[in-house]
Order: structure tokens, then sequence, then C-alpha cells
């Protein structure tokens, strides 16, 4: 697939098979993690990877009450959590670039996934204080968002379909609302 193909057929995935990722692709992923761009090269990003059943299971009931929506991610063979070191971030025009820094290099590890054609969701429903209770880590870390990393499920489930239908997620504003020249 190109990246005209990737970007066209990129979507949220929310049904997963259990099969796991190979250690090259899951190097690949990272790897298109690290070399994104960020403001002044900072690369405040940080990655934690949680593959098997037992932890992610673990994780899932340790993200809190908001966190117990995405009790999806139990399915997928792997998790990435995405966090900023923010001691690494630059404050540019009063904004802390950490947050689209490590935003600019999931996506980038979400690309590199589907070009091998694997799913991931984009999730920020958990309570960050109790994930980081769970994962021990050290407050200067700010957890960014998590995505479960998995093979598509042939289809998808009920909860999936529900989700998906709720946010109107193959909704897009048109250019004309979103563009302006000037
Ligand atoms: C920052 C961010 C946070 C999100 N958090 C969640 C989440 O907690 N749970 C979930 O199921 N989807 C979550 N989503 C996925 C969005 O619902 C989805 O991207 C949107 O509806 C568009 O659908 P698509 O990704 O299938 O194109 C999140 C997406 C983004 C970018």
């Amino acid at each position: 697939m190109d990246i005209k193909e990737l970007i066209m057929s990129r979507h949220s995935v929310r049904s997963y098979k259990a099969d796991p990722l190979s250690p090259e692709v899951l190097s690949d992923i990272l790897e298109a993690g690290r070399l994104a761009p960020s403001a002044q090269n900072r690369q405040p990003w940080r990655f934690i990877v949680i593959q098997g059943t037992d932890k992610i299971k673990s994780l899932s009931v340790n993200c809190g009450l908001l966190g117990l929506s995405n009790f999806f991610i139990r399915q997928a063979p792997c998790v990435i959590i995405a966090c900023a070191d923010t001691r690494r971030s630059i404050r540019i025009n009063d904004q802390d670039y950490y947050l689209v820094d490590t935003a600019i290099a999931f996506q980038q590890m979400m690309l590199m996934a589907l070009a091998h054609g694997i799913g991931s969701c984009w999730i920020a429903a958990f309570s960050e204080k109790k994930l980081r209770k769970w994962l021990k880590i050290d407050d200067k870390w700010k957890i960014v968002a998590l995505s479960p990393f998995g093979y598509p499920a042939e289809k998808d489930t009920l909860h999936a379909r529900m989700v998906s239908g709720f946010a109107r997620s193959s909704n897009r504003l048109p250019l004309e609302q979103i563009v302006h020249y000037f």
C-alpha cells in the first residue's frame, strides 16, 4: 500500500485476532516512532510495550472507570502506551510541544502498523493517575495515549460497530469548512 492508500483506508480497529505480532513487525512499528520529527528534535516520546493476555487484561482493569469502555483492548496481542518525558519538551508561544511530538510519532507507528496489515485505535479514555500507578512511572512522564495493535478480526463485534456509529466515525468535515485560503 502506498501512503495515499494507507491514509484513505485507515480507521480505528476495535475487534482483533489474538495472533501475535512478530518481533520484526513490532520493531518496524517502534522504529517509525523513533524516526518522527519533534520540536527542536527533543524526542520526548517514551513507548511502553505490553504483550501477553494476562498483562493486557491487568492493564485494562487498571485504567480506571473511564478505561472500562475500552475493554476491547483485551483482544489485542499488543498494547503500546505512548508517554512523554515532559522534561524534554520545548515551550514555544506558551505551548508545550511534547503532546504534538508524541502524537506525530504515535500516528507514524499506526500507519507503519497498517502497512503490515495491523490495526490500531487511539485511546484517551483512561485514568492517567491509575495507569501511572500501575505502570510505576515517574510523574514527569505524561501518558499521552495508548493503542492496541493487532490483526483485525474478520468481523467487527457489536460493541465496535456501536462505538464507531456513536462517534459517527466515517464523517469528516468538508474541506470548505476546515481550510481557509489567506
Ligand atoms: C486522541 C484520540 C483519542 C481517542 N480515544 C478513543 C477512546 O478512548 N476509545 C475509542 O474507542 N476510540 C477513541 N478514539 C478513536 C476515535 O473515536 C476515532 O478516531 C474517530 O471516531 C474517527 O474514526 P476512525 O479513526 O475510524 O476514522 C480516539 C481518537 C483520538 C485521535
